[in-house]
């Protein structure tokens, strides 16, 4: 204990007690102080204290003890109060002594003995009163500091969760995106949320490779995002993308960090983050963050964040630009295989495409009933329409003289004409079999080999029956027929609709599979439109619908053979 909680004071109106108490104590190791009278005894108190222990008189002018013991204790607290008393003042004593607050009362005359002792418990009790507090408060201080430390913990383990869980959610659902715009929408809005901030885009390098774009973005005005051009090397975000690296400006006017129109339009305050998304070292993009709704900097935590979105956001948008490109690859093989066997063909121009639409329209409608619900999906859909084009490519091994011959072919040449379909379907089982992955050329094969096979086993090359045919192969057939007619050939004229439509009706059932007749008859109008809509501009239809129709007899009539 410090030496203030030996110090005693002692307070009486006659000088020569207070003598007689210091003495006593003095001899007894305290360190005493006395004052004549109350207002001595306040201004020794406010001068020198505060006291251990406070002794008073209780007769003294002007005050009584009590009065004055109160105001000590006002003063300071953890004093204790002792009280001298004569006789007379018992009842007093006795009442004070009830309130709680005088610790002790002494007799007058008292024995150095009993002073000494009840000084040294006064002492005591004021070490206890003041370790109690001492111990009180760094209880509150102790708990309050736990307190904290659990609110911050709950927050942060919150915090923790809910962004775990965000994660978690944004790799789940990256996982059955199905195009770039889509994850690259996600991407920014996960950053959005998790990083609680206005602005945010992604940028992805254009086809040259010099310029980055932005493929998604928020708290961007729509019209500046389509125009905003960032040259890869350049600052910010182009730093980031050219140095694969991660850029944080925290701090305004950053020294050495060159403006440029993007930076003042789009990074127009900090805090901010470019943010380098990487697969396997190469960077793929880059993801701007600023405008923080705290205001505050970004931080460890919130950087960390960034890194889990950046990585998946890597990989899943790498793998939308292979899935692209492999789709724009396989897209432009096709075409190109098709085209080589059209340009031989110059007459049969929008054919292809108007076959697709034909094709699209009947797996439509099929896809829509019942029976046909469990074999065509949207993949069939989009597969038909993809490798309709290849259905003639066999056309490539026929010669021209048969091909491009004005008039009917011979039987003879009629046999030759039909190895297009074995041509072709051979062609690409080849192509299949190099590139077995390659399951959109299953289907070009299936049409290739079977476009001409007739529902009833009468068509060519194998007299397939029904359900032997293809589903591909029988929706195309129809689509094929149907533009045939409706279109001039070297050797025929064009039908007008409802002659084709007759001649597709008439077959229902030996050509035609009678459920996809049936989806034609649903869909006629879309196939007169489309005949319409996509004709041909360089080589115009046959004026079918002004000129006489005299000179166009339907095939079938007139070489019964070829079925
Ligand atoms: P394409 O011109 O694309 O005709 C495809 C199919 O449409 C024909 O298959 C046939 O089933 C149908 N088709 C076309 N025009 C008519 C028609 O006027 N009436 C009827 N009822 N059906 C028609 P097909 O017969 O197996 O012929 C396969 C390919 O052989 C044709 O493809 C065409 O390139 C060629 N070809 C067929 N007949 C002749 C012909 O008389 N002269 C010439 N130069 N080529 C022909
Ligand atoms: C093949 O010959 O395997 C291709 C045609 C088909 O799948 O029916
Ligand atoms: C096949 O199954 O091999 C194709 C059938 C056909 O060419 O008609
Ligand atoms: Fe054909
Ligand atoms: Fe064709």
């Amino acid at each position: 204990m410090s030496q203030i909680s030996r110090t005693v004071l002692c307070v009486d109106d006659e000088p020569n007690i207070l003598e007689g108490l210091k003495r006593q104590l003095v001899r007894s190791g305290h360190q005493v102080f006395t004052a004549v009278g109350p207002q001595a005894g306040l201004h020794t108190l406010r001068q020198q204290g505060p006291f251990a222990v406070v002794i008073a008189d209780y007769q003294m002018p002007g005050m009584t003890g009590s009065e004055f013991l109160r105001e000590v204790r006002r003063i300071s607290p953890d004093t204790v109060t002792m009280m001298l008393t004569g006789c007379a003042d018992l009842e007093v004593a006795v009442a004070a002594l009830h309130e709680g607050q005088i610790f002790r009362f002494l007799n007058k005359p008292c024995s150095r003995d009993v002073l000494v002792t009840a000084v040294q418990q006064a002492l005591e009790q004021y070490r206890l009163i003041v370790s109690e507090r001492a111990l009180t408060h760094a209880l509150a201080q102790a708990n309050e500091e736990l307190n904290r430390l659990n609110r911050d913990l709950e927050d942060r383990v919150r915090e923790r969760t809910a962004a775990i869980n965000r994660l978690y959610h944004f790799v789940s659902e990256l996982s059955g995106l199905d195009s770039l715009e889509n994850v690259g929408d996600l991407v920014v809005r996960t950053v959005a949320d998790l990083l609680d901030s206005r602005r945010v885009s992604l940028m992805i390098p254009d086809p040259s490779g010099e310029y980055l774009t932005i493929l998604a973005a928020c708290g961007i005005d729509p019209e500046l995002k389509d125009r905003i051009r960032v040259p890869v090397g350049s600052p910010i975000a182009g730093s980031a993308f050219a140095e694969c690296r991660n850029i944080v400006v925290n701090e305004p006017d950053p020294v050495g960090l060159p403006t440029t129109r993007y930076d003042s339009e789009f990074f127009a305050v900090v805090p901010l983050v470019s943010s380098v998304l990487l697969t396997s070292g190469s960077a793929v993009g880059v993801l701007n963050v600023t405008e923080p709704r705290s205001g505050a900097a970004y931080g460890q935590e919130a950087l960390a964040k960034l890194k889990a979105i950046a990585e998946s956001a890597a990989v899943a948008i790498q793998n939308q630009i292979r899935l692209y490109e492999r789709n724009e690859a396989r897209d432009a093989v096709i075409l190109a295989m098709a085209k080589l066997a059209e340009n031989r063909d110059p007459e049969t121009g929008a054919h292809l495409e108007r076959v697709q639409t034909y094709c699209r329209l009947l797996s439509r409608v099929l896809a829509a009933s019942s029976r046909y619900a469990s074999q065509i999906d949207e993949e069939f859909v989009s597969a038909i329409v993809r490798s309709s084009p290849l259905h003639d490519i066999g056309k490539v091994g026929i010669p021209d003289a048969i091909l491009l011959k004005p008039g009917r072919l011979t039987p003879d040449e009629f046999e030759i004409m039909k190895t297009h379909t074995t041509i072709g379907g051979d062609t690409i089982r080849g192509l299949l079999e190099q590139r077995p992955r390659q399951g959109f050329l299953r289907m070009g094969m299936e049409i290739a080999y079977c476009h001409h096979e007739k529902f009833d086993g009468s068509g060519y090359p194998k007299g397939l029956v029904g359900d032997q045919i293809p589903l591909s192969a029988r929706i195309l057939a129809l689509a094929d027929v149907y533009d045939a007619l409706t279109s001039r050939r070297v050797y025929k004229a064009a039908m007008s609709h409802q002659e084709a439509a007759a001649v597709i009706r008439d077959g229902c059932g030996q050509h035609f599979d009678p459920d996809i007749v049936e989806a034609f008859c649903q869909e006629e109008t879309r196939f007169q439109q489309t005949a319409i809509d996509l004709q041909d501009e360089s080589s115009p239809r046959d004026p079918v619908e002004s000129a006489p129709r005299s000179g166009v007899a339907p095939r079938a009539t007139c070489r019964p053979a070829a079925s």
